[in-house]
């Protein structure tokens, strides 16, 4: 079976692990997860940048939602995204709207998400789908006419590009994942990266229960023990565990993971471009660096292909059932039309860093198959 997705991690990971067992002594959050962040912050790069460490992308998303709204705000996002993005906004008190999607890219359709703005609107989300931004330009100039932050979801774009700089090396506030399928994993984690003194201290603050400047504390291996505690807070620390694993992730990067990424999809473009049946999203793999390679399967070979490849021991996934299909979020009480033929067409092939040529060879090989003889050609 080739797998749709899978860790990428060995020997150096578990040796970082063992070295904070021995030497370190303690695995909850101090100098480890300090020196994931630090190193973060350097390969990120952009001015005044803080780079906050969870225990997820989900809490990353959920405390950065909390930072910038008030119970009862609305935030703008994209319906066909992972349940997270939904779940940490209304985590927050905050109502998630859903919108539609450029169904070339697969990222936020902004005149859409015009038409839902009301007085209570005070944040847009746009996701990175697929590692793609979209037009970032475009995003950060719709939330300065409309007066609304801008959370990206960066949960696949990890290491990814914008017109030459950085997803999180500039903007408002951008959130990534590090769980255990993503461009980089440690473990389970994410990252909110902002430049805002105001939300770098709500974040630290709630990620330790509320306890005010904990970190500091924690940072040079002590805590507090006479403290105030003025916000909500949650247990959504980083451990040093899993920041080991996270900054020998962050080293193999560049050298391994991010060219072997852009390698694999861009073989899969050159064997499925013109393929009858199938349109390959826009975006070019350079700037960015998939986690996930989904293609748009038409005219209603999706569910067929999708048989024929898990007959052909090859897994395929489906990103994502969009969100107000779902019951908490209206349950399809409103019809998005293009996100609900997205949702017909989509399909995930396999990828990730440790895919062999031959795997892709073979997979590309039986999508052709199957949607030539489909066609009748
Ligand atoms: C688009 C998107 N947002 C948020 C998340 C949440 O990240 P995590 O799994 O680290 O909580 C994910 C994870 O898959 C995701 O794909």
């Amino acid at each position: 079976m080739i797998h749709i997705s899978r860790s990428v991690v060995g020997a150096a990971e578990l040796e970082a692990m063992g070295r904070v067992m021995c030497e370190d002594g303690y695995l909850g959050m101090g100098r480890e997860v300090r020196a994931f962040e630090e190193e973060l912050q350097e390969y990120l790069g952009g001015q005044d940048r803080a780079v906050i460490c969870l225990n997820s992308g989900t809490a990353a998303l959920h405390l950065a939602v909390a930072a910038v709204t008030s119970p009862g705000d609305e935030v703008l996002v994209q319906s066909l995204t992972f349940v997270a993005s939904f779940q940490a906004i209304s985590a927050a008190g905050a109502v998630p709207v859903a919108c539609e999607v450029y169904p070339e890219t697969v990222t936020l359709d902004l005149e859409d998400a015009a038409r839902r703005i009301t007085p209570r609107t005070r944040a847009v989300m746009p996701v990175h789908y697929a590692s793609n931004p979209g037009d970032l330009e475009a995003i950060y100039e719709f939330a300065r006419r409309h007066g609304l932050r801008v959370i990206e979801d960066a949960a696949h774009a990890f290491g990814c590009t914008y017109k030459g700089r950085k997803i999180g090396s500039f903007g408002d506030l951008a959130c990534f994942s590090f769980d255990g399928l993503k461009n980089i994993t440690s473990g389970e984690g994410g990252a909110v990266v902002t430049s805002d003194p105001r939300v770098i201290q709500a974040v630290q603050d709630a990620r330790l229960l509320g306890v005010q400047r904990d970190t500091e504390k924690r940072y040079q291996g002590a805590r507090s023990w006479e403290f105030d505690v003025q916000q909500q807070g949650y247990r959504y620390h980083l451990s040093n565990l899993f920041a080991a694993i996270g900054r020998v992730q962050l080293r193999r990067f560049e050298g391994e993971f991010k060219p072997r990424r852009i390698e694999l999809a861009q073989k899969y473009r050159a064997a499925l471009t013109g393929t009858r049946d199938l349109q390959l999203l826009h975006g070019d793999p350079g700037p960015i660096v998939p986690h996930i390679f989904p293609v748009r399967v038409v005219n209603g070979k999706r569910d067929g292909l999708r048989q024929f490849l898990l007959e052909q021991g090859i897994e395929c996934g489906i990103h994502y059932k969009p969100n107000h299909l779902l019951s908490l979020y209206g349950g399809g009480q409103e019809a998005l039309p293009v996100t609900e033929r997205l949702y017909e067409e989509l399909l995930t092939l396999p990828l990730h860093a440790g895919l062999g040529d031959k795997e892709i060879d073979y997979a590309s090989a039986a999508v052709v198959e199957f949607l030539s003889k489909a066609s009748g050609c």
